[in-house]
């Protein structure tokens, strides 16, 4: 398993739907998107109706008829599975393949995705077509991967039909063995939930407080097989394409919540694909942030996040123009620059091939107004002029690709913490808070990190390679992820820890034991009282280091054991004077308890007191530009519609010109700049 793309070079291809489009038209297109320095299409993900017009009858002759234009072009091909797009005569014909909301109301024909992930019979049918595609297709030598559906849990990522409460039933079964032990596991003994029935068991429907909220235990079982389904969903397809594939890759598109991208990593996927669309920031009905907003730099944060599952990676969808249906998600047009920003903020964090969303844009439905490359008029446009600027800037650093994204900091995340905090609000939010916090501060000070997936499987090498390690407020945390943790910071590291770390269990039980649980004895603490802050109470600060610095949200008062040592004091509220702030030292390293959430602020402080510093010490940078660094190279980032001056005390080359900069010089709007 690669686990990360693997281009020679930086390499540029588009989302195209011949289908949408006179034949006569194909050429030109392929042949003009050449002269773009486009090399790869994406093609064929909803063309199920396509290619089975009705039950049983496969007809391909539309794909071999433009993949032999597409061969005599020279153009490489990235080939999909239809399965997002049930067709017509499926969804009528076999209900039972439908997905359906907590009520049980089914979701019909009209959209796309309205399938559920677990019907036996909707298996049998994505089986088929994936069978005979992969058959027929693989024999195309354009064809250079596969991408497996698209965008899975995307439109929702909740499943209700009748055959998911059975999935659900019999994936209960295999992880509890007996009904006894998942009463016990569940706690159901509360509010007289007790099963006596493998059939009384559902996924959380209605209930006296709406749908979809139930015993929380069974929540969070309820959310990894989500994840284990759209797990099997993707491998089962895998499975096919790979009797077939040779050397091809097989990669999805997009994340999205309730499924584990490693777990799909070890089940038959190559790597992730992200779909980047940073110009949701300037949608219609987004609230505005105001001056602190980071706006499209908040992509960055996926794309960090996109790395954790293939540190090299591709954008099998990428922003060309405004976008919208014509419902919703209207947007406003990125400004001149900003294609050439973001696409270059995604080669920056670990993109290796950059696929835009789409050539041209439909005349109709529902991505009428979701713009491609070309307006519908098919003339020359100022988008397709910049797409020539990304095209000389992807030829003058096209070596870059194959050098990971290098970063001292990590933050730690974990899916039990992510899913069981999505309906508990004692711990959720906090975590959500304070990574923003985290973010912000990273961004603003230049100091690049990763998200780091903490697995049962991670190993001390993989923690290793960062100086510090944020972990904020694991809920769960296992003895052998706190055993992990210990050798990490015995060996050298540095890790940072936050209020409500260690107090519950891996079914989202809190166990009868002294908070924070495992973290205790790794950073020397005991959490003696904790609280929320209430709404209208003053902010809390903790001082520390001569400064004083926030606590929000929640605090955790901390008494010293297990040789730490209390460093930071509450001022304020009934727990004045108190600890917050513990730290302790084991061999070459040191762990930090701190009682409260991270606001930038917070953040800024403790990257202070650890001495985490910028890796280019040489380049002054202001706040509206972002600092990446892969191999020896650093970009620079301007967000901002202004310019902005910048200070080289040493002479480096932009290799986007090839000029040799030094000393003060001005960066355009939403200009790049690649350093070396
Ligand atoms: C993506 C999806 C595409 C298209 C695009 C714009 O999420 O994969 O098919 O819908 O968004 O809406």
């Amino acid at each position: 398993m690669r686990h990360s793309i693997e281009m020679e070079k930086l390499t540029l291809g588009v989302c195209y739907y011949p289908e949408h489009w006179d034949r006569a038209l194909w050429k030109d297109d392929l042949q003009r998107m050449k002269q773009y320095g486009i090399e790869v299409i994406r093609l064929a993900e909803f063309s199920w109706a396509l290619m089975e017009p009705e039950e049983g009858k496969y007809d391909f002759s539309f794909w071999d008829e433009f993949l032999a234009l597409t061969a005599e072009e020279n153009m490489k091909v990235v080939f999909c599975t239809p399965t997002a797009t049930p067709p017509a005569w499926l969804s009528e014909k076999y209900p039972e393949t439908l997905n359906a909301d907590g009520d049980g109301n089914l979701m019909y024909h009209g959209m796309r995705c309205q399938h559920n992930l677990t019907s036996p019979k909707y298996l049998e049918f994505c089986e088929k077509i994936t069978r005979r595609m992969a058959e027929h297709f693989n024999k195309y030598d354009c064809i250079i991967g596969w991408q497996l559906d698209n965008e899975v849990n995307c439109e929702t990522n909740e499943y209700y039909s009748e055959s998911d409460h059975e999935a659900f039933r019999a994936f209960l079964k295999e992880r509890f063995g007996t009904l006894d032990n998942l009463n016990e596991k569940m706690g159901t003994i509360f509010w007289s939930q007790t099963y006596t029935d493998w059939d009384q068991i559902h996924l959380a429907r209605r209930s006296t407080v709406g749908t979809g909220i139930a015993n929380p235990h069974m929540q969070l079982e309820q959310v990894r097989f989500i994840s284990h389904s759209a797990v099997h969903y993707l491998a089962l397809q895998a499975s096919i394409v790979r009797e077939t594939a040779g050397d091809r890759f097989i990669t999805t598109n997009g994340i999205f919540g309730n499924l584990d991208y490693q777990k799909l990593m070890e089940s038959g996927v190559d790597f992730i694909m992200y779909d980047s669309y940073p110009n949701f920031a300037y949608a219609m009905d987004r609230p505005d942030g105001g001056e602190g907003d980071l706006k499209d730099r908040n992509s960055s944060f996926n794309l960090a996040r996109t790395r954790a599952i293939s540190p090299l990676f591709g954008i099998m969808e990428q922003q060309a123009g405004p976008g919208g249906w014509n419902f919703r998600i209207h947007q406003a047009s990125p400004k001149p620059g900003q294609l050439r920003l973001w696409t270059m903020q995604s080669v920056a964090h670990g993109a290796d091939f950059v696929s835009f969303f789409r050539w041209r844009t439909c005349s109709f439905g529902t991505e009428i107004y979701w713009h491609g490359l070309n307006d519908y008029s098919n003339r020359p446009n100022r988008r397709l002029e910049e797409l020539s600027l990304v095209k000389a800037d992807f030829e003058a650093i096209k070596d870059i690709a194959g050098h990971p994204y290098e970063a001292a900091v990590g933050i730690l995340c974990d899916y039990d913490n992510e899913w069981d905090g999505q309906k508990d609000v004692w711990h959720g939010p906090l975590r959500n808070f304070s990574t923003d916090g985290w973010f912000r501060s990273l961004q603003k000070k230049h100091i690049p990190f990763d998200f780091v997936d903490f697995r049962e499987e991670t190993n001390l090498k993989d923690l290793e390679k960062y100086e510090l390690l944020v972990y904020p407020h694991a809920a769960i945390l296992t003895k052998e992820r706190a055993e992990i943790l210990t050798q990490y910071v015995a060996n050298g590291g540095k890790l940072v820890m936050g209020c409500r770390t260690g107090y519950k269990d891996i079914y989202g039980r809190c166990p009868m034991q002294p908070m924070p649980g495992e973290a205790a004895e790794l950073c020397g603490v005991t959490v003696e009282d904790f609280t929320f802050l209430a709404p209208g109470e003053p902010m809390e600060y903790v001082n520390w280091n001569k400064k004083r610095i926030p606590a929000p949200v929640f605090n955790d008062v901390l008494e010293p054991a297990f040789g730490g040592k209390a460093e930071g004091f509450f001022e304020g509220n009934y727990y004045d004077g108190k600890p917050a702030l513990v730290t302790k030292n084991t061999g070459k390293g040191l762990a930090i308890y701190f009682g409260g959430c991270f606001a930038e602020e917070t953040a800024d402080a403790f990257l202070e007191a650890l001495s985490i510093q910028t890796p280019a010490p040489w380049l002054v940078l202001p706040e509206g530009c972002e600092l990446a660094k892969r191999g020896d190279q650093y970009f620079v980032l301007n967000y901002k519609a202004q310019s902005c001056e910048i200070t080289l005390k040493k002479k480096v080359t932009d290799r986007l010109t090839g000029n040799e900069i030094e000393g003060t010089y001005e960066v355009a709007p939403y200009g790049v700049l690649v350093l070396l």
